[in-house]
């Protein structure tokens, strides 16, 4: 039996092209603008699958893991992967990679513009501009903060969450506004500490300190909800919260309730809890900044990550070794070794069109 990609979303170009090159099996499920099939559309589709390459944040859970009992491998087209049953594709001996290292600076640079548009209200005023409201000198309610030392000269904190390569990332480019940069990260407890200009704190002295405090952890079961009631109420009247990691890492009924008591200056989100959509009253904040989850949307990154999941999709299709194993303990496990030892390879002969989907 050839060996069948299932792509169920519109893949950019760049990973196209290393499917086809492949000669493999390709099929692709999505509407005519793009559209997500549902899950059980995508249950279905799976039961034909023997490698899945879903789009970053598509939800892939253990039905689809199980839809094709001959299932080799997921290939996510992101660098997070929570939205993937990682726990169950390990038990079942399935390898899932993801394209980490890509999007680091793409996404960095998405966490300052959300920062510097929350702090000097760059949306609202444009609104304010654009609406014919520029009819005198604009002052209060459309005041900044500082990020940069400013009048006083007085240096401002920047506290980054996660301290991995896109925290890092987020790190390098506040040189520029000559920051006291803290961090808190436990697991990188020892790489914060070796790290020029970047002093460690545990999270609730980060929250108490920082002028400006920029989520960029996973989401896991530790740091669902690690900035709820209590943790917000820590922060200063004048503190700027960027979401650009996973909405579930902030409680988001408890940011909206000190969002709209004015308990901190606001928040510019990227992600959100239940996304696409929005906890109940955070829409009508005039002290956010709410974009749709566009870290690391732009056509050239998101190309290079096409490309990565393509070839990560490949290589596990050809039952090789991918790149970018998230869990590589799956490798020792027998489930794994059954899955890659079935019969030979064959290859396609010819080109098939499915329902809702177009295979190559
Ligand atoms: C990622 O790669 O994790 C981005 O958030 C896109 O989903």
């Amino acid at each position: 039996m050839a060996s069948r990609i299932l792509v169920p979303w519109a893949l950019p170009e760049g990973g196209r092209e290393v499917l086809k090159k492949s000669k493999l099996c390709v099929t692709y499920l999505h509407g005519p603008a793009g559209e997500l099939p549902t899950l059980e559309q995508l249950i279905e589709a799976a039961k034909d699958a023997d490698v899945v390459l879903p789009r970053g944040n598509q939800a892939v859970p253990r039905e689809v893991l199980v839809a094709n009992p001959a299932l080799r491998g997921v290939a996510n087209h992101g660098v997070g992967y929570d939205s993937i049953d990682v726990g169950s594709a390990t038990e079942l001996g399935i390898p899932v990679t993801n394209t980490p290292e890509i999007l680091t600076e793409t996404t960095a640079d998405l966490a300052w513009g959300l920062l510097i548009a929350t702090a000097r209200k760059i949306p609202q005023t444009h609104n304010l501009t654009v609406s014919g409201r520029f009819t005198k000198p604009v002052g209060h309610p459309f005041m900044g903060m500082d990020i940069s030392p400013g009048g006083s000269n007085r240096p401002k904190v920047l506290g980054i969450i996660g301290f991995g390569r896109i925290g890092r990332a987020v790190m390098r480019r506040s040189k520029g506004f000559r920051m006291k940069v803290i961090a808190y990260d436990p697991p990188l407890r020892e790489i914060i500490e070796k790290t020029r200009g970047v002093e460690y704190r545990e999270l609730q002295e980060l929250l108490k300190e920082s002028d400006f405090v920029t989520l960029h952890c996973p989401l896991t079961k530790e740091t669902r909800h690690l900035i709820g009631k209590s943790e917000l109420d820590l922060l200063k009247p004048t503190a700027v919260l960027i979401n650009a990691s996973r909405g579930p890492v902030v409680d988001e009924m408890a940011l909206v309730s000190v969002l709209r008591e004015k308990k901190i200056f606001g928040a510019g989100l990227d992600v959100y809890e239940k996304e696409p959509q929005l906890t109940p009253g955070l829409a009508e904040l005039e002290n956010v900044v709410l974009l749709p989850h566009i870290g690391s949307l732009t056509e050239d990154t998101r190309n290079q990550m096409a490309i990565v999941a393509a070839k990560n999709a490949v290589a596990m299709a050809k039952r090789k070794k991918p790149r970018n194993l998230v869990n590589p303990e799956v490798l020792n496990r027998q489930e794994y070794l059954q899955r890659v030892s079935d019969e030979p390879l064959q290859r396609p002969s010819h080109e098939v069109e499915r329902d809702g989907g177009r295979t190559e």
